[in-house]
């Protein structure tokens, strides 16, 4: 299992660039079960939660290609309409091929997720808005089977609580679906509309992606599309707080300035200089002392919760006490005993953690939980006295391409070892 090792002190200077979104990516892969036709798709990320998507689609009995950098996505015929359970344990978003295998196929056999590192995470919101489109669901032997011979009919589904997967599974089915299907209380999140844009380059009729209302008019049928990936803006944002927590002087490229826009407001709150130097780059300077403040993680446009632990490393930094609140996931506070190992002022009370500082941190042996964790261990390790080694990076690949390279780039000292 590889590690990182890490020797803090270094700011870092410099551009740094970011990949295509994963969290788009993978609703865009699954997308191409909708069609028998061809779908390419340009910017997919290098990560293994993508690897584990191109398994799950070969054995469902998609063709896919890497060509120069793009992936070529074939499924002239679904064979096995099923996700199982060895792939859905090591990633939760292999349920959004509930919808588009429903839609298509007629029926679906995919394991539900068992517990995860951050929170409960049920699907019954996928669950619920299909059957509002008329899919009979059985559940057995840890199987979620879907089944609907006729094809799907549109409906109105009000989502009780807004789920970021759950409307693009929801979006992907109810696209060939009969009549018009209304999402209610959608998710508004960059990675909604960017699939919205494909499946109308599809032939999809979509309209209101990226407002919490989305209409869908179904198709008999939709043709294959060539589309690219938006920039990943988490990873963006773990860049832009790497450049403000070393107190240095980063300009992270490729990426779409909007929708950073909460991260930028805390940054510059926080007292760090940070500028959008071109429609795709921003500039983040922290030359001097960084203040606390507090931050809510919300659905997008608000600040994210896949950046909630980066903000807490870059809290444990600056000047006073912050209060963190995490709204979305019930257990996602992991990063915080392990920051504490390294020194960090932090106590967690339920959905709250509150961050004193600053702290001079200090080299030491972490492990990661999660992905995003990870990435926060990362950043405190970076400003950390001595060495810092972090096990279970597998978490961070899941998600980040190459981080440790991009970071090196900029001047970090951070080595992978086996
Ligand atoms: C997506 O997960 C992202 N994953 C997550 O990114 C991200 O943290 C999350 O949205 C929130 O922004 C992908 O896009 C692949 P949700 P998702 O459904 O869709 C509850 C990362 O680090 N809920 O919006 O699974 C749920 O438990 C990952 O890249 C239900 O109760 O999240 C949570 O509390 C981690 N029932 C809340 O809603 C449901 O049926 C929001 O979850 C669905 C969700």
């Amino acid at each position: 299992m590889d590690k990182f090792v890490i020797h803090g002190g270094n700011a870092l200077r410099g551009e740094i660039p970011v990949n295509g979104s994963k969290n788009s990516a993978l609703p865009a892969l699954a997308a191409a079960l909708l069609t028998a036709e061809p779908v390419t798709l340009h910017r997919i990320p290098h990560v293994r939660d993508i690897r584990t998507m191109q398994r799950l689609l070969v054995d469902v009995g998609a063709k896919v290609d890497i060509e120069d950098g793009a992936v070529r996505l074939e499924a002239s015929k679904i064979v096995s309409p099923e996700a199982p359970y060895e792939l859905v344990k090591t990633m939760r978003a292999s349920s959004l091929v509930l919808g588009p295998l429903v839609a298509r196929a007629g029926r679906a056999r995919v394991s539900l997720p068992g517990g995860c590192a951050i929170g409960a995470r049920p699907i019954n919101l996928h669950i619920f808005g299909l059957e509002q489109l008329g899919a009979r669901i059985e559940q057995s032997h840890g199987y979620i089977e879907a089944a609907a011979p006729n094809g799907l009919r549109g409906a109105t589904v009000h989502f009780d609580r807004i789920t970021v997967t759950g409307t693009e599974d929801l979006m992907m089915a109810a696209v060939l679906a009969k009549g018009e299907t209304v999402l209610r209380n959608a998710a508004r999140e960059p990675e909604v509309v960017d699939l919205a844009e494909l499946l109308s380059e599809m032939g999809a009729k979509i309209e209101g992606a990226g407002t919490s209302t989305i209409r869908i008019q179904g198709v008999e049928q939709l043709g294959g599309a060539e589309h690219t990936i938006i920039p990943d803006r988490i990873e963006a944002g773990t860049f832009m707080v790497a450049g403000a927590i070393t107190g240095g002087d980063v300009t992270v490229t490729g990426c779409n300035p909007e929708h950073v826009g909460a991260l930028v407001a805390k940054l510059q709150q926080a007292g760090a200089e940070v500028t959008q130097t071109s429609a795709d780059s921003v500039r983040v300077r922290a030359a001097g002392k960084l203040r606390s403040v507090d931050m809510t993680t919300e659905e997008f446009p608000g600040f994210a919760t896949d950046l909630q632990a980066q903000y807490m490393a870059l809290m444990t930094q600056a000047e006073g006490i912050a209060i963190i609140v995490e709204t979305i996931f019930e257990n996602r506070f992991m990063h915080a005993q392990e920051m504490a190992r390294m020194g960090a002022n932090i106590r967690v009370d339920g959905k709250q953690a509150m961050v004193a500082g600053p702290r001079a941190l200090s080299g030491a042996g972490v492990i990661a939980s999660d992905l995003r964790a990870s990435a926060s261990l990362v950043l405190a390790a970076l400003v950390a006295k001595g060495e810092t080694v972090i096990d279970r990076v597998y978490h961070i690949d899941r998600g980040y391409e190459k981080i440790e390279q991009k970071l090196a780039a900029a001047g970090a000292r951070i080595e992978r070892v086996e």
